[in-house]
């Protein structure tokens, strides 16, 4: 029988465990598989993905395990990591390179750690080609903390900033910024449920603001800033984040003065908040900044003025390195394209069995929400995908339907298996 395991027990299957007297503990079976299944409660036909695409872009072959062992994780976050990374990983755990010790025991001051933490900086600086004048940390308390953070270094307390909020990460970004500062909403896509992007013309900014906030890409609600505003500020300032669309494709990085990421959507696992910051922005932090807080204290500590969290960090530095050997984020974006082309397809073409909230031009190539015409149908729509190993598909609680994440890691396949069932489902169903 097929084993279902979870990225974690994968790490924690020791490579060399037949060296060792106690066998490796069985994987959790979280997944059922259709061998213990009752027959007689299921609906379901059994999906071959032979779906033709006209692509040219190619899955890396799967490893001998993946169709077995694995599920395909539509995940918000954190999300479905590259079956190679994990692999990879695996086989370090125990023994990182001769070392003799996994990355988790290394101490963050050695040299080992020191050549993880300079490579995955270093492979980040290709992949994005971030300009030297640009300091990158490796921090912690997500994307979350970087909402008072970046307040707190980069205004007084009653500086004015302006903020567009195109989706609840935005919406929670400008409100955490109102402690530190004075942020104005210049535009919000509330009324219209978070479906577009604004015309930029169209904005307001306010020249004495600090710097303009976007959310890149809104996890949520699944828009996607397809080209960004110019800052009409005095200080020119664009900061974005960029949790869930990180490194997905190339990104201009001197448009920017600071880009922030939680690393558990498309490059790591969660734990690594990535800060790519102008360095002369640093060191005016206001003083009521918590320590932990300053970037001007990371950044003069290269990331290591506290215990960082060195194995999420590397687990990063794998990720970097796994796009780097695809051909590096133009190659990355040509993928995640045509993934989602031919999700959004499925949908437009479904006749409103399936539908899209958002507007075509400003879509998520990341995260592709979608709802049910007969929204009875929801459960039943979950629980046949995941019998087909296709799983976290429900939709955000506050927006409800569906929502596919189809982040770098997810591969063409998995893609194609999602809208095979769509479409059989909708021809059982309609
Ligand atoms: C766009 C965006 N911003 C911020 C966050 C919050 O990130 P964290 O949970 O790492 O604090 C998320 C989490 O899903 C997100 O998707």
């Amino acid at each position: 029988m097929a084993m279902a395991t979870s990225p974690h027990s994968l790490l924690l299957q020791n490579p060399n465990r037949n060296l060792l007297k106690n066998p490796t503990p069985k994987p959790f079976n979280a997944f059922p598989t259709r061998t213990n299944l009752n027959p007689t409660t299921t609906t379901s036909k059994r999906i071959s993905i032979t779906c033709a695409t006209t692509t040219q872009i190619q899955d890396r072959p799967p490893s001998p395990a993946q169709s077995q062992d694995r599920v395909f994780n539509f995940a918000a976050g954190p999300a479905i990591l590259p079956e190679n990374v994990l692999r990879k990983a695996q086989s370090e755990l125990y023994n990182w390179r001769g070392s003799g010790m996994s990355v988790m025991e290394m101490s963050h001051r050695g040299k080992e750690f020191l050549s993880i933490i300079q490579k995955a900086e270093s492979d980040l600086r290709a992949l994005l080609d971030i300009p030297p004048e640009y300091a990158v940390l490796f921090l912690q308390g997500g994307a979350t903390t970087q909402f008072a953070a970046i307040p707190l270094n980069l205004c007084k307390p009653d500086d004015p900033v302006d903020y567009i909020v195109t989706g609840s990460w935005g919406d929670k970004a400008f409100k955490e910024a109102q402690k530190f500062s004075k942020p104005n909403v210049i535009w919000s896509g509330k009324s219209e449920k978070y479906t577009k992007i604004p015309a930029f013309e169209s904005l307001e900014q306010n020249p004495d603001a600090k710097y303009l906030h976007i959310c890149a890409n809104e996890t949520i609600h699944g828009v996607e800033f397809k080209t960004y505003p110019t800052p009409k500020n005095q200080t020119g300032l664009l900061i974005a984040d960029m949790s869930s669309n990180f490194c997905s494709k190339p990104v201009d990085v001197s448009k920017f003065g600071l880009i922030y990421a939680g690393a558990q959507k498309n490059v790591g696992p969660s734990g690594v908040t990535i800060v790519i910051i102008k360095k002369d922005l640093i060191g005016n932090a206001q003083e009521i900044t918590p320590v932990m807080l300053d970037y001007k204290i990371h950044a003069e500590n290269n990331s290591l003025y506290n215990t960082p969290p060195c194995f999420g960090i590397y687990m990063c530095g794998l990720v970097f390195e796994d796009l780097l050997e695809q051909g590096g984020l133009e190659e990355v974006e040509k993928k995640n394209k045509k993934k989602a082309e031919i999700l959004y397809n499925a949908i437009d073409e479904s006749k409103g069995f399936y539908k899209s909230p958002v507007e075509k031009s400003v879509r998520s190539l990341m995260n592709v929400p979608f709802t049910l015409e007969k929204s009875e149908l929801e459960a039943e729509f979950l629980k046949e995908a995941a019998k087909e190993k296709m799983v976290q598909l429900k939709g955000h609680r506050s927006v409800g339907g569906m929502r596919a994440s189809i982040y770098n890691a997810m591969p063409l396949t998995g893609v194609e298996k999602l809208v095979a069932f769509m479409k059989d489902f909708q021809a059982r169903h309609a």
